[in-house]
Formats: structure tokens, sequence, C-alpha cells
């Protein structure tokens, strides 16, 4: 997969994919990720990326111009599945999208800043656009991260056990069920007898079980979606 992250912050953006599961699916050769600084695609002497809004009104906007150039260089080099737009009032991303995007070969991913960006821009190059939840960040950076890291480990051989991608929380709509690890009794704090006991459908009964226990006691919304 490659994915194309268009930003006025690249610094902001780069250490995330230089640890962990990122850096690795990145030096496993199974994600590309580039960074364009959309400053670089102007054409004034102080770079100019944002503009006030027409009608008057708080708060600068994202000018189409650069973003048109950008985006329309990365797609005369290449086809793109999805040209996505991070913004408080996208699509809220859950575990469904982050499906469906990881299996994409290529997407862009343009960071939203200030107001956000000239609607134009949302009509005329955006195809999917994204939200991490209902708050306002400083702009789609963070939120674009959070976005590939949640598609990046979904990717088939970017985590070691690949099944472990899949028995993750939200994965069927289900949250995890508790986990132990040793030792088995700490402070008396025991661990459950099932999960020692090496019945492994006993095991994984016990774990349907507390699953759909702690989906219902934290999350019964997502029972119904199922
Ligand atoms: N930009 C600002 N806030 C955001 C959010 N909640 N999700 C995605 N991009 C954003």
């Amino acid at each position: 997969m490659r994915i194309d992250i268009i930003t006025v912050l690249p610094e902001l953006l780069k250490s995330p994919f230089e640890a962990s599961i990122m850096k690795r699916a990145i030096e496993k050769g199974i994600v590309e990720v580039y960074f364009h600084n959309l400053r670089d695609y102007t054409t004034d002497k102080r770079r100019t990326i944002d503009d006030y809004q027409f009608g008057g009104g708080a708060g600068m906007v994202m000018m189409i111009e650069p973003i048109d150039k950008c985006i329309s260089k990365l797609k005369l080099e290449r086809d793109y599945d999805d040209i996505i737009y991070m913004t408080p009032d996208g699509e809220t991303l859950n575990q469904k999208m982050a499906n469906t995007v990881s299996l994409q070969k290529n997407i862009i991913i343009l960071c939203g800043h200030y107001k956000g960006v000239d609607q134009r821009v949302r009509d005329h190059f955006i195809t999917r656009e994204v939200s991490i939840g209902d708050y306002v960040l400083s702009g789609g950076e963070i939120g674009a991260i959070v976005f590939c890291d949640a598609i990046i480990r979904l990717i088939p051989g970017v985590l070691s056990d690949e099944t472990s991608a899949l028995t993750d929380s939200f994965q069927d709509n289900l949250l995890s069920p508790p986990i132990y690890t040793r030792p088995a009794n700490y402070n008396g704090w025991e661990v459950p007898d099932v999960l020692l006991s090496g019945h492994f459908a006993n095991i994984e009964k016990w774990r349907e079980e507390k699953a759909y226990e702690h989906t219902l006691n934290r999350r019964p919304d997502l029972l119904d979606e199922s």
C-alpha cells in the first residue's frame, strides 16, 4: 500500500512512522508513506496556503490551488483508490472503515487546518471524509496518524501473528475479553482457572462469553449493529 499525506506540518507527522508497527511495515516494504508539504505547491514568496472566507467570518480557509496542484501531480503518477480528507465533520472512523481502507493500494490523505478547506476541494477531489471522533483537533495530522495506524496494522504481513489483528476489539463488533499473563497468582489475585486448564474449547467458550459480557456492559450499541 502507498500512502501520500498532504500537510502543512510534515514535521508533526514523521516520528510515529519511525517507531513500532508502522516502522516495521515500512521496513518490510509492505507500506510506503510519503509526506508532501503543501507550501511546496504555492507560487508566492510567502508560500501562502490560506485566505479569508468569502462572506466574512472568523478563521482562515485553506485555498484550493495548492491542494489542486499537489493532488493533480500525484494523480498523474498513479491511480488512487481514495482521496481522504481528515475533518471533524467526516464519517467517524471505526474498525469497519479501517478494514475497508486497509485493502486499498494507493491512498491520499489531506490534513485540514484552520477552519478547513475551500468546499470545492471537497466537492471535486475528495472521495472520503474521515473524523477520528467528536472533538476538534488543531489540524488533521494527528487524525491522519491514528487513521494510518488503524489501517496499516490490518495489512497482511504487518503483524507477525496475523491472527492478532483478527482478534482485536471491534472485529465482529465485540470488545476483547480480559487477558492475563504470568504470574498466575499475584498477591492472591488469581487468573481464572479455565485459562490455565489447557482445555482449548472451554477457553474459547469462556473468551466468547466474556467478550459478549464486556460489550454488553461497555458498548451495547455495538451489539445492535451486528
Ligand atoms: N481535524 C480536526 N479535528 C479532527 C477530527 N476530530 N478528526 C479528524 N480530523 C480532524
